[in-house]
Order: structure tokens, then sequence, then C-alpha cells
């Protein structure tokens, strides 16, 4: 059986427009969080490749999406590549020592020597692809090398991004000597992942939308754009999905090699249609907080829907679903996707 996932992605016809949540698997589910308390912290199960298969697999049994998405974290590359990460509850993830200079950044490992490390990851894919359903596709992910970046400088989530962007206008050599270096392990990590079984791959910048538009692709967008090249070059049978979060303004400029444009809830999928639904299959992009009221659910997902007819479309929410949201919710989401797209 073919996987409708991968079909969207390569715009062949299907049955229906498939549709996943961006952070399905995780904390609004009541079986995530019995195994989460297993593994006693969230990192600890990051390592453990039976449990994150697990976890893994659970939104497709449970809301019946039609893609898995990798369990893991895009802190997991930093983290190998030697700095040291806690997950701070109420707070989130925290680098102890970020990094701010060029003798920072030299000390912590490059290439394959950080990508060869995240084995845990690689083998959770391999568990996972031993017990998927044929016809569902395996996602894997990674962070923009932007997004990654501000962790790494920053040392935890920020509101301003003060830190890496006055490193972006007071001394850019070495803000693009902390991105190169993140991508060339992104790259790496990306091809074992694939070469581990997953079917697609996304890469996540969450935080796009700190960046002015004008700077938009000097500081993020083409380092994307290379990591994405580099595995359609190699692994032209593989989709890549770009999910920048709030670039409406850089729609006009979007360029490279890849397969799905991940629109998030804050632009407006009609505007990216009509700028880029002839290039990319649009993915998204459903305000996730909607999923609080099935009926405020509906009325968005039928009119995506009726927006997306005849496109290349992917249904999915314009970012992460939250912890407290009802899974009966999420499940109404899913099935009125797939209710509202069959042919
Ligand atoms: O279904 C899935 O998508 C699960 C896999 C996944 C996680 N993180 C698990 C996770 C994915 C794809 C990510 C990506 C990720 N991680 C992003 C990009 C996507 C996005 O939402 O924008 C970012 C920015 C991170 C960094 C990160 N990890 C933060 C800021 C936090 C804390 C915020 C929070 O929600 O608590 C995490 C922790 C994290 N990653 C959790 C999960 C399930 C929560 C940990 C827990 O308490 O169990």
């Amino acid at each position: 059986m073919g996987k409708i996932f991968v079909d969207a992605c390569f715009k062949k016809e299907t049955p229906y427009t498939p549709v996943w949540m961006m952070r399905q698997a995780g904390r609004y589910l009541p079986e995530y969080m019995e195994v989460r308390k297993k593994a006693g912290s969230f990192l600890n199960l990051c390592h453990n490749p039976e449990l994150a298969a697990e976890v893994t697999l659970q939104p497709v049994d449970i809301v019946g999406v039609d893609a898995a998405i990798l369990f893991s974290d895009i802190l997991v590359v930093p983290n190998e590549m030697g700095m040291r990460l806690d997950f701070v509850k109420g707070e989130g993830p925290v680098f102890e020592n970020p990094v701010r200079s060029k003798e920072e950044l030299d000390k912590l490992l490059c290439g394959s020597d950080a990508a060869d490390k995240l084995t845990y990851v690689y083998d959770t894919i391999k568990i996972i692809k031993e017990r998927l359903s044929e016809d569902k596709a395996l996602i894997g992910f990674c962070g923009a090398p932007w997004t990654v970046a501000t962790y790494m400088i920053e040392g935890q989530g920020s509101k301003t991004y003060a830190i890496s962007k006055k490193m972006m206008y007071q001394n850019p050599e070495l803000l693009h000597d902390i991105l190169k270096k993140v991508k060339e392990v992104t790259k790496l990590y990306l091809e074992n992942q694939i070469k581990s079984g997953v079917d697609v791959v996304q890469i996540f910048d969450s935080w796009a939308s700190a960046i002015e538009p004008d700077k938009y692709d000097e500081f993020s967008w083409q380092y994307m754009v290379e990591i994405a090249e580099y595995l359609k070059e190699k692994y032209p049978h593989i989709a890549v999905i770009l999910f920048p979060k709030g670039v409406a303004g850089f729609l006009d400029k979007v360029y490279g090699n890849f397969d799905v444009f991940g629109v998030d809830w804050s632009t407006p999928i009609e505007l990216a249609k009509e700028k880029l639904g002839d290039r990319y299959v649009l993915q998204g992009n459903m305000e996730p907080t909607r999923l609080y009221s099935k009926e405020a659910t509906t009325e968005a997902v039928e009119k995506i829907q009726s927006i997306m007819q005849g496109k290349n479309h992917i249904f999915n929410l314009g970012h992460g679903i939250l912890p407290d949201v009802p899974v009966d919710n999420a499940k109404h989401f899913i099935n009125e996707c797939k209710r509202v797209s069959k042919k």
C-alpha cells in the first residue's frame, strides 16, 4: 500500500488530503505522560529508543494521523555538539554555558563527530519502522540552524532574542560561524535519519519571525535551503518540508529545492497559495488554539479546504498542539480534515 502522506508531498493523486499535527506526540496525551513518568525525564525519554518509539506511535493509533513524527527534540543536536542541556520544569530548555565567542564555538564538536553521537535517535527510527503500518509515513526532523542557534546563544528560550540579534548586527561573522557549524552537523544528522528509515524530513524554523524580512535569507533561509538541497540531490525520493514560522513578509522571496512549504497560522493560507501554491505543496495551517472548540475547528477546516481545493495540500496545525487540548478535540480535527477532503 502506498503512503498517502508521501504521495501528497510529491503532488500525486490521493483519496483525501492527508493530515498530521505538529507536536502530536506530547503532553495532551495521557498515554504520553505515563511513558514520560516511566522514563523519569524528557531527555531520558529522548535517549531511550524503545520508549521514544512507543510515544512516536501513540498518536497514529489514538488520533488517526497519516504520519508519525519521530519523538525527539531539536536541541539534541547542540547537546551532542558538547553543550550541557537541561529541561527545567516551567522554564523549558536551558544550556548552562551559552556560546557567545569564537573560542566557545571552537570547543564544540563539528560534522560527523557530533552527528554520529545521535545513535539513540537512529535506533528509535529503526524500531518505529518495524512497527509502523506500511501506509503511514515517518517524519524525521531537525531545527533550522537559526532556531537552534538562538538557544545556543541565549542559553534558554527568549522573548526578544536580544543577545542573538545583537550578534547579528555587531558581529555577523561570529553568528555565521555558529550557523555554519550547526548546518554542517544538521545535514549529516538528517542524512543519518534518512539512512535509518524516515520517509520525510521537516526543518522547523520556529523563531523565523524574530528576523526582519530583509535579513531572513542571509541568517536563516539560505541555511535551510542548503540542507534541503544537499538531501534532495542525494535522496530525491525523500520529501523535504520547510516550516518557517511567521514569515508572511518573506513569501515573495522564497526559493530552493524542497517539496513542501509549511504555512504557520499567522500567515493567511490564501496568500501562501497565491505566492507559492504553484511551486510547492502547502502544509497547514489551522490556528492551534482553535482545538479548544470543536465548532471553531470545523469552521477553520472547512475554510482551509475551500481555499486549498484543487491545489496540493497537507492538513496540519499552524504550530504545535498545546498540552491541555482534550484528546477528543484533536480526534475531531483529524476526522474533519478527512471528511471535508474525501474525493
Ligand atoms: O510530536 C512531536 O512533534 C514530538 C517531537 C518534538 C518535540 N519537540 C518534543 C518535545 C518536536 C518535533 C520538537 C521540536 C521542537 N523543540 C521545536 C520546534 C517545534 C516548535 O514547536 O516550534 C522547538 C522550538 C523545540 C525546543 C523545545 N523543546 C522547547 C521550547 C521545549 C519546552 C516547551 C514546552 O512545550 O514545554 C521543548 C520540550 C519538548 N519537546 C516537549 C516535547 C513533547 C515537552 C517536554 C515535556 O514536558 O514532556
